[in-house]
């Protein structure tokens, strides 16, 4: 069980008062740099790219994105060459996600928010084959089908390692949520919880990753009511609490994914969504360097949120 990330129990008085009991699986331990979710749905990807012999991987992100900043250091480590190409916003190309992949190796092509939106299209990714022939196309977050044989070892892992009722986890684009649904096969209820603002077209995405196996899981729902605003949006009083809850069980969250899903969570159990004597498993999927964007940009104090360890070297 060595290379298991681990679990840590949450004790806390709310918790306590619900009769409920709450663990956390660690996965933002599993690496500084390439952690969570962001691991979990790159390591088959990769494997495609290095057996299909594919020139490099090219992929889709915004400026601060986690998975750009994870595919750029897990190809500078296996020597894959990289591109990303980034939604716009060129006065962020200096920020520290995006140094970092750069630094890194990872060739940038920015282009303009309409541009971006044909991310999905095969004819756009046709035009892209051309700048970059020979490349592997993985798609924003990383949430495709060789998402979901990664995302199943977290349910492997957990089989072996604790009983619980409920598995939640942060929702983005959904590749996450499939990969728990797909392996988990009925076993437990899963919770995924929006982390931006939707019409439902995620339950929609999860559906699609699950393909003709979809119709067969019933036991997971995906929460819309918990964005606090939309992508990236929280309010002082968000971060209070967010960061008492942080203090209190010395576990480290950002108010992106994982701080939503704890602020989810709080608000879930002092409604009494859960009855006594349930038993909740979080999914940290990691996502911290996130931390470095939002305290660039003032939106966090860095001495309450500081940043994990970081490379710019490359030898971690
Ligand atoms: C840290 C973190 N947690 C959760 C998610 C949500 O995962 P998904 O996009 O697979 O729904 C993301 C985005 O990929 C993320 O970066």
């Amino acid at each position: 069980m060595k290379d298991f990330s681990p679990i840590n129990k949450i004790n806390h008085p709310l918790f306590t008062k619900h009769g409920i009991s709450v663990s956390i699986k660690r996965d933002d331990l599993i690496h500084p740099i390439i952690s969570g979710n962001k691991w979990r749905k790159l390591k088959c990807n990769l494997i495609e790219t290095r057996q299909g012999n594919y020139t490099g991987v090219l992929s889709f992100g915004g400026s601060f994105s986690n998975h750009i900043h994870a595919l750029a250091y897990a190809c500078f480590q296996q020597k894959i060459p990289c591109v990303g190409i980034i939604r716009g916003e060129a006065e962020n190309a200096s920020n520290f996600t995006l140094t970092c992949a750069r630094q890194w190796g990872m060739q940038l092509h920015f282009v303009d928010r309409k541009t971006y939106r044909r991310r999905h299209e095969p004819e756009f990714h046709q035009e892209l084959l051309q700048s970059y022939p020979g490349y592997f196309i993985v798609p924003e977050g990383g949430s495709n089908q060789l998402a979901l044989p990664g995302m199943a070892d977290v349910i492997d892992e957990l089989n072996q390692q604790a009983s619980f009722d409920t598995l939640i986890t942060p929702v983005g684009s959904g590749g996450t949520l499939a990969g728990l649904i797909n392996a988990d096969n009925n076993q437990h209820k899963l919770l995924g919880i929006a982390v931006l603002k939707q019409q439902g077209y995620l339950n929609e995405a999860v559906n699609d990753l699950l393909g003709d196996k979809a119709e067969g899981f019933s036991n997971w729902q995906i929460l819309n009511q918990f964005h606090r605003g939309g992508y990236a949006k929280f309010n002082v009083e968000d971060v209070q609490r967010l960061q008492a809850f942080k203090h209190h069980c010395a576990i480290p969250f950002e108010p992106v994914y994982s701080g939503k899903m704890i602020l989810a969570l709080l608000d879930l159990v002092e409604s009494g969504y859960f009855p006594a004597g349930h038993r909740i498993m979080l999914l940290h999927t990691g996502g911290l360097q996130g931390l470095g964007g939002l305290t660039e940009r003032g939106l966090l104090d860095s001495k309450e949120w500081p940043m994990p360890q970081t490379d710019l070297s490359g030898k971690l």
